[in-house]
């Protein structure tokens, strides 16, 4: 029987499996009981009604985002300085304006808040995230983003003129009431921003390892328009955003405030020309992932047969998708570097390949070095750039397999 859609409850057609997974950012301790893991099957399906690509299983929001949640949004210099960027441009020109963040974890953004003295709130779960933002003089509400959330918080501050949110609307599976919050919580003038990866630049390089637990909902223009009219709201304006491998930025205000930009119109007629949400195209990306998983482990295999040490560069969700749909533990990666103190120390989801500091990498440490966080090259290889001269290669595998 077809799943019901998250976002409309038409029938949901699946069309990628990538197998049974970990969650993503639960790095297990060396030892740990290994039936504690909590594992899923990871699949992708499109709704028939309303075209939202979205996970057919979805595990528990509190066993996935937690006190204990290990990511950090400011462990990316390109992504400090991409919302320092966002922070002053949606604060210009505002006077006096209240700004919330929904999944502010360690006030990457709302620290430019804090800088010009702006009132502001960030409503996250993670108090270990939400103790760092405190350490930059952020505000952070310990809590998950939902409408009656969202009533008690313009009950206690009034209404708030920018809501922003990164990577945090897609992860919720009631979208409704996210949407219907923040409709709540807005001022008639204000501005609702949020960014999340873009259906269209997963599918144009094949980038399946953005499938993840957290990565509940998969957006396009035409998929968020219906979500966002039934609150209240209106799409305004749309970006598309370089960082994390192609993300787009939706901007959106209560219906009728703001008149649209035709960048809205146009990206949805491109999505229309792309095909961006068409089955078809939706199982020609499902059949790429496979080809990339046969070139990946073929590769790792031959390596490892010429005695070659290879290594992961950065432990992201992401990964965890990757090692676990291709199969891939120590024997083949034997450690995976990582700069986040939370996950040094400890073991891959699923296939437990130690994780280790950068300190552990460099020159004549390793042969190859795999790139999970591709979306990261520039920053990773600009600074392990030894590594390069000294002979070492690094691994792609989005949009395609290669050495470079
Ligand atoms: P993300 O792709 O979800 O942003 O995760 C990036 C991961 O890579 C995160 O765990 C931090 C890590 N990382 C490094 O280890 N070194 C780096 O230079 C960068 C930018 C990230
Ligand atoms: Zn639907």
């Amino acid at each position: 029987m077809a799943k019901s859609c998250l976002v409309c409850t038409g029938p949901v057609v699946e069309f990628l499996d990538l197998g049974r997974q970990p969650l993503s950012d639960a790095f297990p301790a060396p030892g740990a009981d290994p039936a504690r893991e909590h594992f899923f099957r990871l699949a992708l399906g499109r709704c028939a009604d309303c075209a939202m690509v979205q996970l057919t299983e979805v595990p528990p929001a509190a066993r996935m985002f937690h006190r204990g949640y290990p990511y950090r949004s400011s462990g990316s210099t390109v992504m400090r300085e991409h919302f320092a960027r966002v922070a002053e441009r949606l604060l210009a020109d505002r006077v006096d304006p209240f700004v919330v963040e929904i999944g502010s974890n360690d006030g990457a953004f709302l620290r430019t808040a804090v800088e010009r003295g702006v009132r502001h709130l960030g409503i996250d779960p993670s108090g270990d995230a939400a103790r760092v933002a405190a350490g930059f003089g952020v505000r952070v509400r310990v809590a998950f983003f939902a409408e009656p959330l969202a009533r008690s918080v313009l009950a206690e501050h009034g209404p708030a003129d920018v809501v922003f949110a990164a990577n945090t609307v897609s992860h919720g599976p009631d979208l409704g009431s996210i949407l219907r919050g923040v409709a709540a919580l807005l001022a008639p003038d204000g501005v609702f921003v949020f960014e999340d990866p873009y259906l269209g630049a997963v599918l144009a390089n094949t980038a399946f390892d953005q499938v993840i637990d957290e990565h509940v909902l998969f957006f396009g223009a035409r998929s968020v328009l219906g979500p966002l009219r039934r609150a209240g709201l209106e799409l305004v304006d749309v970006e598309r955003l370089p960082v994390h491998g192609g993300q787009i930025r939706f901007w959106a205000a209560h219906a009728g405030r703001v008149p649209a930009s035709p960048a809205v119109a146009e990206l949805l007629a491109e999505e229309e020309a792309l095909g961006v949400h068409d089955p078809a195209r939706l199982r020609a990306f499902a059949a790429r992932t496979a080809d990339r998983r046969r070139a990946l482990v073929a590769l790792l295999t031959r390596l490892r047969a010429e005695g070659a040490r290879v290594v992961g560069y950065g432990a992201t969700a992401k990964s965890a998708t990757v090692t676990n749909y291709c199969g891939l533990g120590p024997d083949l990666v034997s450690a995976v570097i990582d700069t986040t103190p939370a996950k040094q120390g400890r073991l891959t989801p699923g296939t437990h390949i130690p994780v280790r500091p950068p300190e552990a990498f460099g020159p004549g440490r390793a042969d190859y070095a795999l790139l999970f966080a591709w979306n990261h090259a520039e920053e990773i290889m600009a600074k392990e750039r030894a590594f390069t001269e000294a002979g070492g290669r690094w691994i792609r595998y989005v949009p395609e397999v290669r050495v470079v």
